[in-house]
């Protein structure tokens, strides 16, 4: 029956390219999720959400001085001003008035069907060395966020 297994290959190409599998990504959990962005994909090696490259002066609540880093599949959705995919990342870190010392470490990630009400974005607090603060569907980061639920729950944007 060579026609079931190439309609079966091709369900599996499906599968593999809608990340329904081995697709490398962490679960929305917060040991596993700090794990990837430190470790398996650095994200200090990604690129800064564009138009905000660097240390930049923060707003309420987040830190006296920001930075903003984007995944690859962040950073092409924000460069094209599209809605974040599934799967993309950014990764603020909240410095203090110092500019030197990191205060905290905020993330969120899209994961599919994680909390289709937020957006479907995994939240999380860590403190400078991993330690966890929040992980998941935090209510605070997603009350304050949800003012731009029409608009990914983000606050930076890119002007197309
Ligand atoms: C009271 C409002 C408020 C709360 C609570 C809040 N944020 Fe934010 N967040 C902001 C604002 C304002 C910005 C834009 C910061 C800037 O660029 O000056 C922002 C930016 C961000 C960004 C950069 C992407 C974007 O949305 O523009 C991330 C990531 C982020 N916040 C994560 C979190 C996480 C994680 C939490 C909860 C632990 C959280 N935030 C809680 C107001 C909030």
């Amino acid at each position: 029956m060579p026609f079931v297994s190439f309609a079966f290959f091709i369900f599996l190409s499906g599968c593999m390219m809608h990340g329904m599998a081995g697709d490398g990504m962490p679960e929305p959990k917060g040991p596993e999720f700090w794990k990837y962005i430190v470790e398996e994909n650095p994200y200090r090696t990604w690129n800064f959400f564009p138009g905000k490259e660097g240390l930049y002066r923060g707003t309420s609540p987040h830190g006296a001085f920001l930075k903003v880093y984007v995944n690859d599949l962040a950073y092409r959705a924000a460069l094209e001003g599209k809605p974040m995919p599934y799967g993309a990342i950014i990764v603020k870190e909240n410095y203090a008035e110092d500019k030197k010392t990191l205060m905290a470490v905020t993330p969120m990630y899209r994961v599919k069907g994680f909390n289709p009400d937020g957006g479907d974005w995994f939240w999380a607090k860590y403190g400078p060395n991993g330690e966890i603060m929040a992980a998941g569907r935090m209510e605070g980061c997603i009350k304050c966020h949800g003012v731009h639920r029409n608009a990914d729950w983000r606050f930076l944007h890119v002007a197309k």
